[in-house]
């Protein structure tokens, strides 16, 4: 990877979880800034990572080729316009962004016309180096400048380039938000194997540890369709046929479909909130 100057905007868990990600990668701490309003938290970042920290937006942007905008949507608008104007433009700077609903345009607004943005859609697995990321350039930003934000975002786990930034939306369901569907689908097979008389460890070792494994086992199995592998453990007349045919007489597929149809309109909606 080249090696530029990166500042952070906002070190919360995005934020941290990059910065944690770069330094453990190798990437230099001098060149690493974060920026952000709560001087508790950059303390600690300071002492945990080494890396330079500040609570103003617009020195540490000045110092920077890169800036990744690691702040909640709601703040973007206020951050990015008292950024712009305090740097009296964004100049030749590339803006990272993980603002989940703000779209290239609308930082483009934001900023004064500024046009080389990449978009990305982490997710929370990030912060232990096994997320994965979808992402979206402008159609200004170089093939090296698309190169240097992957390999800052390999740092936390897998990256997905999409070529239409509407396709960022069904990112949201399929990965930004989906952490959250697995969390839940896992917490029901808990609470109801605890019901069945597990001990809550027995019932947490066995779910998670079976979640994991199924992942791993399809992430491991290139070339064989998920269907396969549950058509390996589910013989005819068996206990899992039992419980896959429960799952279909209750239609979860439609569940699934309308879930993430319900994610991708609400971050439609977001995209005119922000
Ligand atoms: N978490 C996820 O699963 C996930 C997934 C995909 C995308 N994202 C995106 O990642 C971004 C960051 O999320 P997060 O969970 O890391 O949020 P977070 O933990 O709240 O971190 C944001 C940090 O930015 C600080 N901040 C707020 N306004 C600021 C300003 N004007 N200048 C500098 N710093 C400022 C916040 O300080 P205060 O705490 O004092 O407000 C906080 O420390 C969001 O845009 C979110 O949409 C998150």
């Amino acid at each position: 990877m080249d090696k530029r100057k990166i500042t952070f905007i906002g070190g919360g868990n995005m934020g941290r979880a990059l910065v944690s990600g770069l330094i453990g990668s190798g990437y230099p701490k001098d060149l690493i800034t974060v920026a952000d309003q709560d001087s508790d938290k950059l303390k600690r970042l300071e002492a945990e990572l080494g890396v330079n920290v500040t609570t103003d937006n617009t020195s540490a942007a000045s110092q920077a080729s890169v800036l990744v905008l690691a702040v909640k949507p709601q703040v973007i608008a206020d951050m990015l316009k008292t950024l712009t104007s305090g740097l009296g433009g964004i100049g030749d700077r590339l803006i990272i962004s993980m603002a989940a609903g703000v779209t290239i345009n609308r930082i483009k607004e934001l900023t004064g016309g500024h046009d080389r943005i990449v978009r990305l859609m982490p997710n929370t697995p990030a912060l232990i180096g096994k997320g994965v990321t979808g992402m979206f350039a402008s159609s200004s930003v170089s093939a090296d400048e698309k190169e240097f934000a992957d390999s800052i975002l390999k740092a936390v786990g897998q990256r997905v380039w999409v070529e239409k930034e509407e396709d960022m939306n069904t990112v949201t369901a399929a990965s930004g938000s989906s952490p959250a569907y697995f969390f839940l689908f896992m917490q029901y097979m808990i609470e109801h194997s605890i019901e069945l008389g597990l001990t809550p460890e027995q019932a947490y070792t066995l779910v998670t540890q079976s979640a994991l494994g199924a992942a791993e086992l399809a992430v491991r199995s290139p070339g064989v369709s998920l269907e396969t592998l549950r058509a390996q453990v589910t013989s005819k007349g068996g206990t899992t046929h039992a419980a896959v045919t429960a799952f279909e007489e209750k239609n979860l597929k439609n569940a699934v479909d309308e879930a993430m149809d319900a994610c991708i309109r609400r971050a439609k909606e977001m995209e005119k909130l922000f």
